[in-house]
């Protein structure tokens, strides 16, 4: 099977890794990839936004599968692109991609469907912000309505920090605020049969101990074990099959990758939002552990035989991945670094480094191109064991200014 997957992060480094271990893939190609994913697929400069470009260089390729990993092209409708001319993609149409790019369409899915979810008000005016903010209290959480790279979202104990953020939105959510652990759990269907995925926690903030400025994500670990084991069960039979059916119900099937961020609060399970793809950087460690070929599946997905797919089977053991940010990220980050030490990291037993931000310079070292520039991944049989890999490989890496956490997985592993 020829592959060719669309994205150049750490999340589309990760999906790469998987898919060229599968036997059955013969090639694998990547549009734009950066300078990890190069080592294990041809690139190609092809813009992931360019729906027509894309469609011309699957079909120049001949691939039988096109797998699309970030939001944007999703939202652009690249995938309703490629189906229109009869190549299999994995990934939801850009109705159904609206489930990540509105968070009012995705309230308003979640109300038809009887999803938890916060509740929340769609506000457009300051009075609405005002009785909307009043009606909650602190702590105030405002989300932008559009996408925003998970930094559209402020949630504050300051009133007028709240009110600044929601003013400075065209649309905007207010909500309730969510107490608990968070979860992410991805599931891969075809509109109509749901595979969940192994859970994982994401870490959003820049700062240890939750502190900081929320970002795309700066580390994940899987498995989770303080977590109920019905709990997958539970989020299948109650957000991710109702999700599904809704939007099948509606006339725009949601095919591809189903992300739901949860808060297991002390009222149970509640949706805190819908993405449209695989998170990065909860990909690196779920599929990590995955030992299916990851191929078949996709496809499956993307020609709706998802119910013919034998059960997914997972590793015992445990991944935890760190992502290495550039000076400054989440703000303007610097780029332009050279990063050292990726060989070294790269001899560390069961670790390997996924590119985020990468490039090559005109000397041909590679170096910060982006605010998330590494996701260094391990796996091990438990969570300290993975751990422990990750930030050795992490301490052999080199680059001028970066940041990271030290806490990823740190309470999960001594709670174990
Ligand atoms: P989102 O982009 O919707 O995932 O929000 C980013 C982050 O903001 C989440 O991962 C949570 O940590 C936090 N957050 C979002 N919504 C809520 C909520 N209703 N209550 C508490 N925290 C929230
Ligand atoms: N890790 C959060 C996301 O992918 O949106």
């Amino acid at each position: 099977m020829k592959v060719l997957v669309i994205g150049g992060g750490a999340r589309e480094h990760a999906l790469c890794r998987s898919l060229s271990l599968d036997p059955d893939v013969t090639a694998l190609h990547c549009a734009p990839g950066n300078a990890g994913i190069a080592e294990v697929a041809q690139v190609h400069p092809v813009d992931a936004l360019d729906g027509a470009a894309v469609a011309e260089l699957a079909t120049s390729l001949r691939a039988d599968l096109v797998v699309v990993g970030p939001e944007a092209p999703l939202v652009a409708g690249v995938a309703d692109v490629l189906r229109e001319r009869g190549i299999p993609v994995f990934g939801p149409s850009a109705e159904a991609a609206l489930l990540e790019g509105s968070k009012a369409f995705a309230k308003d899915v979640m109300a038809a469907a009887n999803v938890p979810t916060a509740r929340s008000y769609v506000c457009t005016t300051p009075a609405e912000i005002d009785a909307a903010l009043d009606a909650f209290g602190a702590p105030y959480v405002v989300k932008d309505d559009g996408l925003a790279a998970g930094k559209g979202v402020v949630v504050t104990a300051d009133l007028a920090a709240a009110r600044e953020h929601a003013l400075s939105c065209g649309r905007v959510v207010i909500e309730e605020f969510l107490d608990g652990p968070e979860v992410s759990l991805f599931a891969i269907t075809d509109g109509e049969t749901v595979v969940p995925l192994q859970p994982a926690q994401d870490f959003k903030r820049a700062l240890d101990g939750d502190e900081g400025p929320n970002t795309g994500g700066m580390g994940a670990y899987s498995p989770l074990p303080w977590a109920d084991p019905g709990l997958v069960d539970e989020v299948l039979r109650t957000v991710l099959q109702p999700t599904v059916d809704e939007l099948r119900r509606r006339g725009t099937p949601f095919s591809g990758l189903l992300y739901a961020g949860l808060a297991i609060t002390s009222r149970g399970v509640r949706v805190i939002e819908f993405n449209a793809r695989f998170g990065d950087p909860e990909t690196q460690v779920v599929l990590a552990r995955l030992k299916t070929p990851l191929a078949s599946v996709l496809l499956n997905a993307a020609t709706g035989n998802l119910a013919a797919e034998p059960p997914l089977r997972w590793s015992e053991g445990a991944a935890v991945t760190v992502v290495v940010a550039s000076h400054n990220y989440p703000g303007t980050p610097r780029t332009g670094d050279v990063i050292e030490g990726l060989a070294q990291a790269a001899e560390v037993e069961r670790a390997y480094v996924l590119h985020a931000g990468t490039a090559l310079d005109a000397d041909g070292r590679v170096v910060s191109a982006g605010g998330r520039v590494l996701s260094v991944t391990a796996t091990g049989d438990d969570l300290a064991d993975a751990r422990a890999q990750a930030y050795e490989a992490l301490s052999r890496i080199r680059l001028d200014g970066s940041h990271h956490r030290t806490d990823i997985a740190e309470k999960a592993a001594a709670s174990a």
